[in-house]
Formats: C-alpha cells, structure tokens, sequence
C-alpha cells in the first residue's frame, strides 16, 4: 500500500496524481497461476471464467507457426497482409480495418484519440470492466448509464448524458457480462446523436447479430472484434476495428508501430483459412449454451439470463454468490464473479465442453446440498 507520505517523497510524487489513486484492473488468473493457488494440476482444472475457447484454435495455426521462417523480422506496421485477409472475412475494405493486439489495445487506442483530459466516456453499466479503466488510464471521466432491469441499454438516459465533453459512447454487443444484444435501432439512435458509437462485438461469432455494415455510411460508428472467443486465440492476443477510413489512418498514425506480433499475425492468417472448422466449434458452443442455459435453470436457486454469447449470467435467486464461486473454486471449477453492488449476487459462467457442464451442475448440486 502507497500513502500519502510515500506520494509526498519517492518518485510516486512524479507519477500522474489521478493514476496515482487508480484501481488496479481485475484481471482473469491464467492456468498456471490458478493450478498453484488451488494446488491442483492444470489438467484437472476446469476453467470457465474467462469466455475462452475450450477446443482450442484450428489446428492449422500450430502447424503454421511451426514452419514460419521469419520471427527475426519485424512485423509489417500497415500490417497489410493481415488487414486483407480480414477485409474477406468481415466484408469491408482494408482502408476500414485496424488491428490491435487484442481489441483490448484497439479500445485504449481509440480514447487515446479522442479524449482530452476531463471528457467524458459513457458506459452503460453493467458492462465490460476495460472500458473505464482504459478511460481513466487516458485522463477521462467515466458515466455509468445504468442499463434496465433486463439489461437493456437506456438509450434516454446515455442521450440525456451527452453534453459537450462526452465524446464516447460503449456498447458491448453482445455484453459482457449480461450476455444480450443492443438492437440495430437503438445504435443508430445513438449514432445519430453525433457521439462516436463503439459496438464492441467481441462475442459476434456466437450471435450472428452486427452492425459492421453501417460502418460505410457513418463517420462516427466503430466496431470492434476479437479473435480471442470464437477462434481460440486469446493468448496470441489479436483484435481489429472496422473504422470509418479517417478515424483508420489515425490510429494507424498513433499506434505502436509493431503492436500486432508475428506469431499472432500467422495465427489469424491460418484461422481465417481453416473458418469451417472454426465455424463447427462455434456451433458446438451454441449447441452447449443451450444445454447449459437448462441445466442451470433445472436447479431452481439460479436465474440464467439469455445469452448470445458464449457465457450465462446467473442471479443467484437462493444463497451467495460468493459461497458457490469459492466452493466451485475449491474443487477446481473456476467461474467469475465481480464484486460489484450490480453484480454482487451474480455469477458468470463460460461456456466450456458439455463434460465441463456436466462437472459444473453436478458440483453446484453438491453445494446445495452439503
Ligand atoms: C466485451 C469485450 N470486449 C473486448 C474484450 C477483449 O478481448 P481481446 O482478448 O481481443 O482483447 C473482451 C474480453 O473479455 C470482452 O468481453
């Protein structure tokens, strides 16, 4: 811990005074960590807490990395070859793409562009925890727009925040962690209002629903993807935005230059020539969505909210939510739970392989009853 006195003295004087005070990001533990913390081998641990991919990416990515020759060579900083082969996929030209190391460093990037200090964010809680903290990383001020009881976006209440600093406005779609989608109406509403729209689609594979296509009429709308969920890629780290193209070659001015590396560019390049196989674990995700969705409602102490994702959030209707994630934990399943007053009597479970349901529903039962 850091006082006020350490503040006054060491080189924490120098730092930023509002960084200074900052929460840390609460961050998903990785395999390793979880298996020495839990003292139980990582084979034996069930890790659903952070909407990964549990088949894995296709097959071909291991082989590709494998016989590229060129990892001494710095990667291409128009990142030229990757942006084409996602212009095929997502349907918009290159000049629109621009990729992140995860879309996680395409949202900093993005308010590093727009925001001067004291603009504001709007972020329609609950929602993905990266969007404030990246804004306040960047000297912004954030504005919870809570959303409604089913976790709809009050789309009266984010109108009713914007004011002459607001210059962002987030939308997870479908949202982390609630699982639903903001309608196509209720975006353009938004977008219409002149605020720079970003529909974070992280979790599009599993819901089909987009607004990617409005990007060519719309100065001021962004979409954002990822290819951590639906093609297994989250430890390779790669995202990308589709921007209108004057937005585009801005953040291509002020990124990194070499902010995509090598091995995660083959990764993508190999994934996006292997979609069918993709596509087939994608499905067999929404087949086990479905499954777990009635599972978990079955034990009558949780309340699953829809999903178009590949993860559940549960109300638990009867207990606590913290008792059942430190008692899954104990016995090596691992889901999230956030320790926020909106969040607080919720638990968000990933969508794993139906023997991980299985393991789940039989260990949330035992809870129960012991
Ligand atoms: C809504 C949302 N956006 C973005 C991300 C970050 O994805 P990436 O791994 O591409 O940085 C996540 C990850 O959980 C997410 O839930």
């Amino acid at each position: 811990m850091t006082s006020s006195s350490d503040l006054d003295q060491g080189v924490e004087r120098l730092f930023r005074p509002e960084l200074a005070a900052l929460e840390a990001y609460s961050p998903i533990l990785p395999l390793e960590v979880l298996s020495e913390q839990s003292a139980i081998p990582a084979e034996g641990i069930i890790k659903l807490d952070g909407n990964e991919n549990p088949y894995g990416c296709s097959p071909q990515v291991g082989r590709a990395l494998e016989a590229y020759p060129f990892y001494h060579v710095y990667p291409d900083p128009e990142q030229r070859e990757l942006r084409k082969a996602v212009e095929a996929y997502c349907g918009l030209g290159a000049d629109h793409i621009v990729m992140g190391s995860g879309s996680d460093e395409l949202i900093d990037l993005i308010l590093r562009l727009f925001l001067e200090p004291g603009d504001k964010v709007i972020n329609c809680t609950p929602t993905f925890g990266m969007y404030p903290f990246s804004t306040e990383v960047c000297g912004g001020r954030v504005v919870d727009v809570p959303r409604d009881q089913s976790y709809g976006v009050d789309i009266d209440g984010v109108k009713a925040a914007l004011d002459k600093r607001a210059k962002i406005v987030f939308l997870a779609s479908p949202n982390n962690p609630t699982g639903n989608v903001t309608p196509q109406p209720h975006i353009r509403e938004l977008v219409d209002a002149g605020v720079v729209v970003v529909v974070d689609e992280a979790y599009y594979e599993f819901s089909g629903v987009t607004v990617a296509p409005l990007v060519a009429d719309y100065d001021n709308l962004i979409v954002l993807r990822s290819f951590s969920k639906w093609a297994g890629l989250a430890g390779l780290r790669a995202g990308y935005g589709i921007f209108p193209p004057q937005i585009a070659r801005h953040l291509t001015k002020i990124k990194p230059p070499y902010n995509v590396n090598v091995a995660a560019q083959v990764a993508v390049k190999a994934s996006l020539a292997d979609i069918a196989y993709l596509q087939g674990t994608v499905r067999a995700m929404i087949a086990e969505r479905e499954r777990l969705f009635s599972r978990l409602s079955e034990l009558g102490f949780l309340k699953p909210y829809p999903s178009q994702a590949n993860f559940i959030l549960c109300s638990v209707v009867d207990g606590e939510a913290q008792k059942l994630h430190r008692g899954l934990q104990q016995v090596g399943i691992f889901v999230r739970y956030f320790d926020t007053p909106q969040l607080r009597s919720c638990l968000r479970i990933s969508v794993g392989r139906p023997e991980h349901t299985d393991a789940l529903i039989s260990a949330l039962t035992k809870l129960r009853e012991g």
